[in-house]
């Protein structure tokens, strides 16, 4: 897709503008350039490449599997459909938490082999020199708190995190340092809203709740998962707003009836 001159792109500091003027921000997750059309003609702030392709996009039961070559090719894909909006990409699992060298090449691939405007890593104090690195490239980074799925096999569960004092007050103390390191925004998983809403106040940078409440500065869904498109997840923070399974099985049993009996293609439908 062609950039058009006219529309005026939202940047990381459009986000910043929207918190400081209590105007909430819009994200989802897309992955193809045909979703990603849809998304931000319809007028989303963000779209997310998430690593949450290797669920929805390649039917892996963990985010761990996706590649980084893998992450560039959906990147490529939602770039060439997002006009307007800021497109974010993760960082796979092993592409950066070994050492802050290896993080910064790998948001450097990101950027050159996509055109996406900035990348996201999950954690907080652990990895706070890669996030360092990364942003002293002038490579805007968000940060991931909470449930951060690239670790589940350290949780165990993919239930609700930081109810522990000892765990929320690492997620607080967290929340600073990845603002102090530089990053633009963080998004904040699966944690009680009272935590979520407090740690949003405490920091001048947007928050983006999945599963976290109202409190935040913005929501973001797994795209396939608000369309209805995946409905074996139902988790309580999910609305669904479609049932495109259903739609579209709906439609491929009329097709299949329609070929089977002959009612497809029809006089009008051929040369
Ligand atoms: O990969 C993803 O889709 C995400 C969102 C759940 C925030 O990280």
């Amino acid at each position: 897709m062609s950039m058009n001159k006219e529309v005026k792109r939202v940047t990381t500091n459009t986000l910043q503008k929207m918190k400081a003027a209590g105007e909430k921000i819009s994200m989802l997750t897309a992955y193809d350039f045909s979703f990603a059309r849809i998304i931000d003609s319809a007028g989303i702030d963000v779209i997310l490449v998430g690593d949450s392709a290797s669920n929805v996009m390649a039917g892996h039961e963990t985010t761990l599997p996706i590649t980084l070559d893998q992450m560039i090719y959906h990147a490529s894909s939602v770039i060439r459909g997002a006009e307007r909006c800021l497109v974010v990409v993760d960082l796979p699992f092993g592409s950066y938490q070994s050492n802050s060298d290896i993080a910064l090449a790998s948001a450097v691939r990101i950027m050159k082999e996509t055109g996406a405007h900035c990348i996201k890593v999950e954690g907080g104090e652990e990895i706070l020199e890669s996030v360092k690195k990364i942003v002293s490239a002038g490579i805007p980074v968000m940060g991931h708190l909470g449930l951060t799925p690239q670790s589940i096999y350290k949780f165990g569960t993919y239930t609700v995190r930081a109810k522990e004092e000892m765990e929320a007050n690492k997620l607080r103390e967290d929340a600073k340092l990845l603002e102090k390191a530089g990053c633009f925004a963080i998004v904040l998983e699966k944690i009680p809203a009272t935590l979520a809403k407090e740690v949003s106040k405490s920091i001048k940078i947007p928050t983006i709740g999945i599963g976290a409440g109202s409190g935040c500065d913005g929501q973001v869904l797994v795209m396939h998962d608000m369309l209805g498109i995946n409905t074996e997840f139902k988790p309580r923070f999910l609305r669904q707003y479609l049932n495109i399974h259903e739609m579209a099985s709906k439609a491929v049993q009329q097709y299949v009836q329609d070929v089977k009996g002959g009612q497809f293609p029809n006089k009008d439908e051929q040369y």
